[in-house]
């Protein structure tokens, strides 16, 4: 009996178009799916400076209150806290929903947070103290909950720097230990909060609660995943 071997589908004549157009559908639902999440990306970095951009209308239109600069101050100072929450919170929301999507907005959040916070720190020196460095020496040893704040920042500097793929790539796994202070530093700036409110300290309690529900997610995962 003579066994007849069918031809090898890629290198039959209508094998190969039917892999071809299989090859180029592949490719072009993964250039939309790419689209779609630079598309994504860019409506989040935008709705991301909104606050931005209503603080400078606010600005411009005189509509800050009777204390502008504190107003200006206190806002983009709340801004830089949910943002680097949020960023926090994208590893629990991973974790629950067991898609990695969430990840990829990480950066983009830091630097949100980063960004709101060097405006806040920029507030604190150009309006507050009128760029004099000699107010700065003398007025941030006086007020602990400064030194937090600059404490914060300092933190955040570091971590804005290395977010890149460059980074990540040479740094290997100090990368992650390095990329773990961004949970002291929300702790550090939560207590910056903490530490000046004087009566109602309902809000930064709120936010010391939700970063406590955070961390313990990821806690109970690291056990779980050890346990496994
Ligand atoms: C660059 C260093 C920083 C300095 C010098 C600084 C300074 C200050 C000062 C002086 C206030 C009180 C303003 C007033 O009572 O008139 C304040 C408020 C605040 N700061 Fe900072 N800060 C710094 C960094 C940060 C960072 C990194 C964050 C968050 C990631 C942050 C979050 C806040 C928040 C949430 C408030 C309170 C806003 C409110 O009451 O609504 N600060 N900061």
């Amino acid at each position: 009996m003579i066994l007849k071997i069918p031809p090898n589908p890629p290198f039959s004549k209508g094998g190969a178009r039917c892999y071809l157009t299989i090859l180029f559908r592949a490719r072009s639902l993964m250039m939309s799916a790419r689209n779609n999440r630079r598309i994504l990306k860019f409506l989040i970095v935008f709705l991301g400076l909104v606050p931005a951009l209503l603080l400078v209308r606010a600005t411009l239109n005189d509509q800050l209150g009777a204390n502008p600069i504190q107003t200006l101050h206190f806002r983009l100072g709340d801004w830089a806290l949910r943002f680097l929450l949020i960023g926090l919170a994208l590893t629990p929301i991973k974790i629950i929903t067991k898609q990695a999507s969430p990840l990829r907005y990480r950066r983009m959040m830091g630097l949100l947070a980063f960004f709101y916070a060097s405006l806040h720190g920029l507030v604190y020196v150009a309006l507050d103290l009128s760029w004099s460095w000699t107010a700065f020496i003398d007025e941030v040893p006086k007020s602990p909950y400064i030194v937090l704040g600059l404490l914060t920042y300092l933190l955040l500097v570091p971590l804005a720097i290395t977010s890149t793929k460059y980074f990540k790539k040479r740094l290997g796994r100090r990368w992650f230990s390095l990329h773990k202070l961004v949970y002291v530093a929300a702790l550090t700036a939560c207590l910056h909060y903490l530490w000046l409110v004087k009566l109602d300290v309902s809000q930064p309690l709120l936010y010391i609660g939700l970063l406590g529900i955070l961390v313990s997610i990821r806690i109970v995962k690291f056990y779980r995943n050890r346990g496994a």
